[in-house]
Formats: C-alpha cells, sequence, structure tokens
C-alpha cells in the first residue's frame, strides 16, 4: 500500500524575540492581559529586509537536510501562507527562486490557520495517485509588516507570531509502514469576513486606495468571541472525525499537536476531549500564532524534541479564517 510518510522536518523563526512588555509600548496592553487570555509570552517578528521568502527557505533547507536529501529530489512544492511574499504571484515562486528549484511546478494554497493540512491533503493525493514521489509542504507566515500595532488593533496584534515550518513527503510502499493515515479538511466561507483584511480588495473598482489605508482596512480584524466559540466546536469534531475515518482511538494517540491561535482554545479541546497534558505539545508562549506556519513549526520541534518515536501515533488539527479547519493522523517513522 503506497503512503506519505514525513522524511524530514524543518523551520524557521525570526531571530528577533518581542515580549508582551515590547507591546506595551505601542498599545494600551498589559503582560497579564495577554499571558491570561491567550498563554503568549512572546513572539518573533522578521528584522527588515527579511520576508516570507527567507524564512520559507530556511525551513525548508532545514526539512531537507533531515531527509538526507537534496532540492533535486523534490518533485512538486506546496507552500501554503496568507501572508504572500507579494500578492502576485505569491510566496512559492520566490521560495522556488532562493532553492533553485529548476523547473518543478510550486503552488501557493491559501486556506489560512488550515493551510498546513489542507496541502498536506494534496500532497498526500499527488504522492499516493503516483503523480509524484517527494512533495515538499511549506507552512509560512509573515504577519508582523500588515499589522495595526495601535491600541485599536490590539486584540489581533497581539497574537500573531513570523515563523515557517516545513515537511518532505515521500511515497512508502511499506505495508502498514509509516505515513499519512487520514486527513480531513472543511470550510464555511459564510464566516470569511470574521476573520479577515478588508483590503486590498480586487473586487473594488480600484485595488489599494488611500481611503483604504486611512480607513484603517488594510490591517485584519476578527470577532474575537464568534472566532474561539466555532473553534473549540470544529477542532474536536474534526479530531474525532479524522480518528474514526482511520480507525484508531482517541487513547491510542501519544502526541497532538493543535494550531497555536490560543492556548486558552488548546486548553478547551483537551478538556472536552479528555486529553492528558502529557500528550499534548504547545509553544504559543514563545512564537505565537504563525498560522499556516505553526503546525508545520510545531511538527518539527516535536521530531527533533525526542518526542515521536518511529511507530507512535501523532493527530493534528487547527481552525482558522475563511473559516478553515481539518485534522490529520499520522504514523510516525
Ligand atoms: O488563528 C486564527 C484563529 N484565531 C483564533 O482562534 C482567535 C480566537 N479568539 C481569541 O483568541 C480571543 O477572542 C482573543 C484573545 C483574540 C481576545 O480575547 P477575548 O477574551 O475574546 O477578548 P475581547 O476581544 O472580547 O475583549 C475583551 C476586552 C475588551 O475590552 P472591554 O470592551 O471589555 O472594555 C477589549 O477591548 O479586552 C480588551 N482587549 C485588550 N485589552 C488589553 C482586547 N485586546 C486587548 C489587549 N490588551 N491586547
Amino acid at each position: 500500500m503506497l503512503r506519505a510518510r514525513i522524511a524530514g522536518t524543518g523551520m524557521c523563526v525570526p531571530d528577533r524575540v518581542v515580549t508582551n512588555a515590547d507591546m506595551t509600548q505601542w498599545m494600551d496592553t498589559t503582560d497579564e492581559w495577554i499571558q491570561q487570555r491567550t498563554g503568549i509570552r512572546e513572539r518573533r517578528w522578521v528584522e527588515p529586509g527579511q520576508g516570507p521568502r527567507d524564512l520559507a527557505q530556511g525551513a525548508t533547507l532545514a526539512a531537507l537536510e533531515d531527509a538526507g536529501l537534496d532540492v533535486s529530489n523534490v518533485d512538486c512544492i506546496l507552500l501554503a501562507t496568507l501572508s504572500a511574499q507579494h500578492d502576485f504571484p505569491g510566496t512559492s515562486f520566490f521560495l522556488h527562486e532562493a532553492i533553485d528549484a529548476g523547473d518543478i511546478p510550486c503552488i501557493d494554497l491559501r486556506a489560512q490557520c488550515s493551510g498546513f493540512l489542507y496541502a498536506l491533503q494534496m500532497a498526500d493525493a499527488l504522492i499516493v495517485a503516483r503523480r509524484y514521489h517527494r512533495v515538499l509542504v511549506v507552512g509560512c507566515e509573515v504577519h508582523s509588516t500588515g499589522l495595526d500595532i495601535s491600541t485599536e488593533g490590539r486584540d489581533i496584534s497581539v497574537i500573531f507570531g513570523d515563523g515557517a515550518g516545513a515537511v518532505l513527503l515521500e511515497g512508502s510502499e511499506a505495508e502498514d509502514g509509516p505515513g499519512l493515515l487520514e486527513v480531513r479538511v472543511h470550510a464555511e466561507g459564510k464566516h470569511a469576513r470574521k476573520l479577515w483584511t478588508e483590503s486590498p480588495s480586487s473586487a473594488e473598482p480600484s485595488r489599494l486606495t488611500h481611503e483604504m489605508i486611512d480607513d484603517r482596512r488594510i490591517f485584519p480584524v476578527m470577532d474575537g468571541r464568534f472566532v474561539f466559540k466555532h473553534a473549540v466546536t470544529r477542532m474536536p469534531e474534526v479530531l474525532l472525525e479524522t480518528l474514526s475515518a482511520a480507525s484508531v482511538k482517541l487513547e491510542d494517540i501519544d502526541l497532538f499537536l493543535f494550531h497555536q491561535a490560543n492556548l486558552r482554545i488548546n486548553e478547551f479541546v483537551a478538556s472536552k476531549l479528555n486529553i492528558p497534558e502529557s500528550k499534548i505539545m504547545n509553544n504559543i508562549q514563545r512564537l505565537g500564532n504563525c498560522s499556516a506556519g505553526a503546525l508545520p513549526i510545531l511538527l518539527a520541534e516535536a521530531s527533533r524534541g525526542g518526542r515521536l518515536e518511529p511507530g507512535q501515533l501523532v493527530s493534528l488539527t487547527a481552525f482558522g479564517s475563511g473559516f478553515t479547519w481539518g485534522s490529520a493522523v499520522i504514523r510516525w517513522g
């Protein structure tokens, strides 16, 4: 049976640490509010001159090294992001250039915080259909250059961090061997405006105007409580759906990785499903919410930190703008 297995993981976050104390210089907030409501202590933001391409490149090279392979072994690149290097054509093409990927195809995929899982599902389908043998999946985000860091944008700006993670997936024939057992993804477009950046917009007579900037419509906005409520409903739902589709029991999962949007969301999901803390890993305290980058970064940290042994089962679950949500279950090795 052909399965997509993870041959290598990698991550890259900027060196610049932005603490909650730093936030208080720009907006009316406190370390106490941010930690209590979100669990975040600090996040990484890019330095001037550093962009999505650089983070995606760092994560990719680390994943290739981990797999013991080089770029000539990659057949296709899928890159999930909501914060493109350039809106047109995106980020993956600049990553392609940076790693000298010859003429292999690359695709930008937009499913926000669930982007990594959407990309994983597509990579899996491409591998199992024998279209490509090795697919590089990258989740990459630079939020910091597009945030309203005044008091007006404080609810959303304190949660976002910059970072990229990558995995190299390859076809593996071993009977009952390691690899992706199941990925399920969903969307509900009627809630798209609950967490979005309205402008620039190609639906407007002029895509970007001074008025959009003056009205601050170029910054992301969120109905936080509404998003929270949906996240804590959809995440357990899709996690259980995915395990059931893979015929895996909840108690057989060795490690649960959740999207890193808010530590309180993850605590809520864990308590709803009775998952012990010892089976959960979070890094939001150090890195904030890196959207599409969050899960592959966490996976790279789990792999490198000795949290995953061959044969173990890992469950990944996310929820985000769109709305989008999804879950995957992987047998490690
Ligand atoms: O990654 C994509 C998915 N995103 C998420 O899943 C995020 C989901 N939402 C959340 O995590 C939470 O809604 C937030 C952490 C973003 C906000 O927490 P909240 O408990 O929902 O706060 P709120 O927006 O309802 O605001 C409560 C109060 C307000 O003040 P008043 O109106 O009660 O006086 C806000 O103005 O907290 C105020 N507030 C802040 N105060 C200090 C909002 N942001 C801040 C801040 N510092 N940074």
